[in-house]
């Protein structure tokens, strides 16, 4: 797929028009359609449904939540505390949550994409993380070739811990950095210096991980167009394997620690744009391919290669070449994705305990999707991967005339001055394609297909800005 030079210009007057509310889809239905309707008793029976399947991998998330301090920015589900007793508790129950999985799951114990996220992995001593990993290995065998994936912050990581991680099978390094500027860390709380990124960074190299990643993220209070581009001097100097380049997500009404920053430090959105198109042009000039919306990565890289395939897939844990067909998720507020089913655990830690303590498994909600939900989930997830998607493989897999079933959604990517005109999709008797400066809005070209955006937000902001 070849990747266009963009103009900022017109970019910038597009923007204008399509930056709105949207979510990013990780999942659809999104989170915000979870409810208690969905059950414990519901996820045994998907479980047991997915038991049936025992020759299909697995895809297993293990979620470790616990950071020192809190970054204001921070939009993920974590836990601070400097008490290491907290989470010696947590490890205890997580373990007994491992083991209860593994009960309900006899005939199904191969895993193809295995992530610790958080949080902080890290936070954890290597004595903890080694005996998680064995908690893990005890029941689940993960495949030689699986992506064995981990969240590390160069701040608190260190080289004991890497040389674990290499021992015990991890495979992928993923670093927070999100930007180098002083100015903007102070800004976002997170006092992290170069040389840690970079001892960390040439630690990890050392040790021969299949593949490094950076994570940068875009509208940052004081970011600037200048500030910028010497970050992206500096990754590029490191010339990890990908890079996420993430949009700020800015949600003070679910994420409370945000609203520590200061709001009149935010980039506009056409600064916020021009970075994004900044840090581009100059990921694309180092030979790097982008991947979606939001990951760059070298083009031998395997998400490159998969994504020329048209094979790329996304879940909770990112873009991916392994992904299992379920993914299970242990830990608090961890999603899981079972047989159509998600199944997200409790978010407070005392509830997450109680359940585990009476031998439950501690969903909190969840969603079972119903046959259009899956088709359209199958729509939005290939166009969001692939920017590409071929209308009769969803004809053939669910049933349907595609022109005919979604009639209202062609008709609006089709309007006047809708995305067909603006050039961002074009329409074929066989496939639906993201061309142009289309992949700056793939996820306005997902909203239409989403059938609950209308009725859900009652006026109310309930997602982060599209660009
Ligand atoms: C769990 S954290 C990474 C590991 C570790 N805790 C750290 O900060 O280095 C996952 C990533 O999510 C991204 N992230 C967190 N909050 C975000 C937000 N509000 N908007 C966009 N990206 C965000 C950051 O890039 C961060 O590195
Ligand atoms: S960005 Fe990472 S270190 Fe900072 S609070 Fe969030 S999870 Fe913790």
């Amino acid at each position: 797929m070849s990747d266009p030079a963009v103009d900022a210009r017109v970019a910038l007057e597009l923007l204008r028009k399509y930056d709105r509310p949207g979510p990013r889809y990780t999942s659809y239905p999104t989170a915000v359609e979870f409810s208690e309707s969905y059950t414990e008793a519901d996820y045994r029976g998907s479980l047991s449904a997915a038991d049936g399947a025992a020759d299909e991998p697995l895809s297993l998330y293990v979620h470790l939540p616990f950071c020192e301090e809190r970054c204001s920015f921070c939009g993920c589900n974590v836990v601070i505390t400097k008490k290491r007793e907290v989470s010696a508790e947590y490890l205890d129950h997580l373990h007994r949550e491992i083991d209860l999985l593994a009960r309900h799951l006899p005939n199904r114990r191969r895993v193809s994409q295995y992530h610790w996220g958080g949080g902080t992995p890290t936070y954890q001593s290597v004595e903890q993380m080694r005996a998680l990993q064995e908690r893990v290995r005890s029941h689940f065998e993960i495949e030689p070739d699986a992506e064995v994936a981990i969240e590390v912050d160069p701040r608190v990581t260190t080289p004991e811990q890497m040389d674990l991680l290499k021992e015990i099978g991890f495979n992928r390094i993923s670093m927070g950095v999100q930007d180098f500027t002083p100015a903007v860390q102070e800004a976002i709380h997170r006092h992290q210096t170069e040389e840690q990124t970079r001892d960390l960074f040439a630690y990890t190299r050392k040790l021969n991980f299949h593949s490094i990643n950076l994570d940068l993220i875009y509208g940052l209070p004081l970011q600037t167009p200048e500030a910028f581009e010497r970050n992206m001097e500096v990754v590029l100097g490191l010339r990890p394997e990908r890079v996420a380049l993430y949009s700020y997500a800015y949600i003070p009404w679910v994420k409370s620690n945000q609203k520590r920053l200061d709001a009149t430090l935010f980039p506009s959105p056409e600064i916020k744009l021009q970075l994004f198109v900044l840090a581009r042009e100059m990921f694309l000039e180092a030979g790097y391919v982008q991947i979606g919306m939001d990951h760059f990565a070298l083009p031998d890289d395997e998400l490159a290669t998969a994504m020329g395939k048209k094979r790329l897939h996304r879940n909770f844990m990112g873009y991916t070449v392994k992904m299992g067909s379920d993914m299970l998720a242990v830990g608090v507020s961890g999603i899981s994705d079972v047989r159509g089913a998600f199944a997200q655990n409790e978010k407070k830690l005392s509830r997450y305990y109680d359940a585990i303590d009476l031998g439950r498994f501690p969903v909190e909600r969840g969603y079972a999707l119903d046959r259009d939900d899956l088709i359209r989930r199958e729509t939005i997830t290939r166009l969001m991967c692939n920017l590409w998607l071929d209308t009769t493989a969803i004809e053939r897999e669910f049933g349907i005339v595609f022109a005919e079933y979604f009639a209202p959604e062609l008709a609006a990517l089709s309007a006047p001055d809708g995305p067909v005109a603006e050039g961002f999709v074009a329409i074929a008797p066989d496939h639906l394609e993201i061309v142009g400066l289309g992949r700056f809005f793939v996820r306005n070209v997902a909203m239409i297909f989403d059938r609950y955006l209308e009725s859900r937000s009652g006026g109310k902001p309930v997602f982060s800005r599209t660009v």
